[in-house]
């Protein structure tokens, strides 16, 4: 059914700056890459081996990450990967390899609050219902178990917390979104509503039965939906900044919603960090003279959905058009309005009367996600966010206050120093503070006034404070001198090594004089993942030194290391465009791609490898037209959960006419860890 299955922003680039989900053909490309030396990084180890949220398990070793000057023994914490290796598909369905089992939990529509609207396969559900309902386009996500708080790990009952990136119209609707030029110009109200609660996060309390079945747990407290129209708190630097005051908060401290939440961060504290992604498609302004805030995120003259045009009027909704009105100011306005997002909000699953928090100081750009190194106590706590665009950055921030168990939460995220990875060509890198109380920071913005600035060339005129910093996240870091990346999309800690791992998804349109050691392809449509270990196993040091794991591409695609091939890509492994990237409890490194299908790489895909040895098998292959986008397990390693985003066709269900986004229960057939 033609109709309904196909969301035309998927191929706009400007929105998932992905996405081509066309048939081309790549050309063929057997990379001699120009790699740097690989400094052996294996110190470090006495990490937590199975950490979730990053505190360590019960029973589970050591959690001092910083023990230094150790060497691991060859492959004793080498996680061995005891499946065999599915081949490529172009089936409209899950593929596992042999001894496993798959099926369809949670697909959009699924009601887990309030009244548990029932599901209607015709799109005719309201915009009220679909605010019970499970949202749309599922992405990041993390399984919180039940005890988790009381210092438990269940593995058959917890908290399944998800995003919702973005939603396909077309299926949403009974009949599409009806056209505005049928309307007066205008959008239905309730289609506009509907529209906002599909996006979002939801928090569904499940729970395994006797049968090893998973269901929700209909009528919990926990249930709950965060929508794109949810009263939310602005904390750390830009909160209270007028650049933030809007009608809704005249002192800039509140706004409502969240928006194309990509990937997310599960915090040491038990708390889930959803990331803002391609936010600035969501408004509209017609001023000739847009704020540099709005010019170097993409905020421009029409918006992805054309929420503004609701034709109720009201206020929720008119705040997507952040035009300044003549005679108007940000008090009777909305031109503020996008600058309250690209942010990373958290949410406490535990705590559903909470009020979610936009954690302004991890800065303000397209954040895929957030990933935290593992916490010391007394030490500081470290996370990393990438900024999902061509040539944009790598973010870490580092915390003022120590870690501490008892006491830690999300307010240690309000106050800490953002920086900037540079990778520079000889496999070492630096970290870039972008605090104006940084002597280099503030010499370079000093300098660069009067200065067309980065590759926008947006006329520098001065940062009036941390507050003007963090809204202007990117123009600091063009200032700061970063590495401009190939995409990077999302990140991982190896809990092993203590190396961080980042996908860098693709960028067909890097030039042979813009390729660096790190972003080494010229026109790279396929991707590549790097990583890199702190100095002196320190995640706050600002030094570090990297390498790149592995370049994707088709059969023959090299990786070498000082002139040795150490990954050659077979029929076995081949994957472009990795996007999702998730360590599990035993050290395994799975990788997901959201890239282009044709009949060499087939669907989508989720590979499992070896961070030590460097050995990838494809685990998992997508329904048609979808990405494989979100993964985690239970704590026990035998359940897994993966996220199916933008099917195509009427996947997963053949007997209804459009397709629904859902999460994948993938378990062994005779109840092991999944990927042993
Ligand atoms: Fe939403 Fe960068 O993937
Ligand atoms: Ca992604
Ligand atoms: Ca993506």
């Amino acid at each position: 059914m033609a109709k309904h299955d196909l969301d035309s922003n998927y191929l706009d680039p400007d929105y998932e700056p992905v996405v081509n989900h066309s048939d081309n053909t790549p050309f063929h490309e057997v990379l001699a890459a120009r790699m740097q030396r690989r400094t052996v990084m294996k110190g470090g180890v006495g990490a937590a081996l199975a950490s979730i949220m990053g505190v360590s398990l019960a029973g589970c070793g050591s959690s001092d990450s910083k023990s230094s000057g150790t060497t691991t023994g060859s492959s004793s914490l080498s996680p061995e990967l005891g499946f065999k290796a599915v081949p490529v598909s172009t089936e409209n369905a899950v593929v596992v390899p042999e001894g496993y089992s798959s099926e369809a939990f949670l697909p959009w529509g699924t009601p887990i609050t309030g009244s548990y609207p029932e599901y209607r396969a015709d799109g005719t559900n309201t915009g009220a219902e679909q605010e019970q309902q499970v949202g749309m386009h599922h992405d990041g996500m993390h399984f919180y178990p039940i005890d988790l708080k009381t210092g438990g790990n269940d593995s058959t009952e917890g908290l399944l917390v998800m995003n919702h990136e973005y939603i396909n119209q077309g299926a949403l609707h009974a009949n599409g979104p009806t056209d505005s030029g049928d309307n007066g110009g205008f959008r239905p109200a309730d289609e506009v509503r509907k529209e906002i609660a599909a996006h979002g996060v939801s928090v569904v309390h499940i729970k395994q039965d006797s049968d090893g079945r998973w269901d929700v747990v209909f009528g919990s407290a926990y249930n709950r939906r965060i929508t794109g129209g949810t009263a939310m708190d602005i904390r750390g630097p830009a909160r209270g900044y007028s650049k933030l005051v809007t009608p809704y908060s005249l002192n800039a401290t509140e706004t409502r919603g969240t928006l194309n939440n990509c990937s997310m961060g599960p915090t040491p504290w038990g708390t889930y960090l959803a990331a803002e992604e391609n936010w600035h498609g969501y408004f509209a302004t017609s001023a000739a003279d847009r704020p540099r805030e709005y010019v170097r995120h993409g905020v421009g003259s029409s918006s992805r959905y054309d929420w503004e045009l609701a034709d109720s009027g009201l206020d929720q909704y008119v705040r997507f058009n952040v035009t300044p009105q003549d005679g108007g100011s940000s008090e009777t306005d909305y031109r503020n309005e996008a600058n309250t997002f690209g942010y990373m909000v958290e949410i406490d699953p535990f705590a559903p009367e909470s009020k979610p928090q936009k954690r302004t100081a991890l800065g303000r750009f397209g954040h895929e996600g957030v990933i935290f190194a593992p916490v010391t106590e007394g030490q500081p706590v470290v996370c990393y966010s990438g900024d999902d665009s061509r040539y944009e950055y790598i973010y870490k921030f580092v915390t003022s206050q120590p870690y501490n168990a008892a006491t830690a939460s999300g307010s240690l995220l309000d106050d800490g120093t953002l920086y900037v990875a540079r990778f520079n060509d000889d496999g070492s890198g630096e970290w870039l503070s972008l605090s104006l109380d940084d002597a280099d920071f503030a010499a370079k913005v000093a300098a660069a006034e009067g200065t067309e600035v980065g590759r926008s060339g947006i006329l520098f005129e001065g940062f009036e404070s941390q507050a003007d910093v963090i809204v202007n996240t990117r123009l600091a870091a063009d200032i700061a001198g970063a590495t401009p990346m190939d995409r990077p999309e999302w990140g991982a800690v190896d809990p092993n090594s203590g190396e961080v791992y980042f996908t860098l998804t693709n960028n067909s349109q890097r030039t042979d004089a813009e390729t660096d050691a790190a972003n080494p392809i010229v026109e790279n449509r396929n991707g590549h993942i790097i990583r890199w270990k702190e100095a002196g196993n320190d995640y706050a040091a600002t030094a570090f030194e990297w390498d790149i794991f592995v370049f994707a591409g088709e059969q023959g695609t090299e990786t070498t290391v000082d002139g040795n091939v150490v990954v050659s890509l077979t029929d076995d492994n081949i994957f472009n465009s990795p996007d999702g990237l998730w360590f599990d409890y035993n050290g395994v490194l799975w990788i997901q791609t959201d890239g282009y299908s044709n009949d060499t790489y087939g669907n989508q895909m989720m590979l499992a490898a070896n961070p030590e040895t460097r050995e990838i098998r494809r685990f998992f292959v997508g329904p048609s037209g979808c990405e494989v986008t979100g993964v985690v397990t239970t704590p026990n390693s035998k359940t897994m959960f993966v996220n199916i985003q933008h099917p195509r066709g009427n996947w997963p269900d053949a007997s209804e006419d459009r397709p629904r986004d859902a999460t994948v229960i993938v378990t062994r057939d005779d109840g092991g860890v999944i990927g042993a």
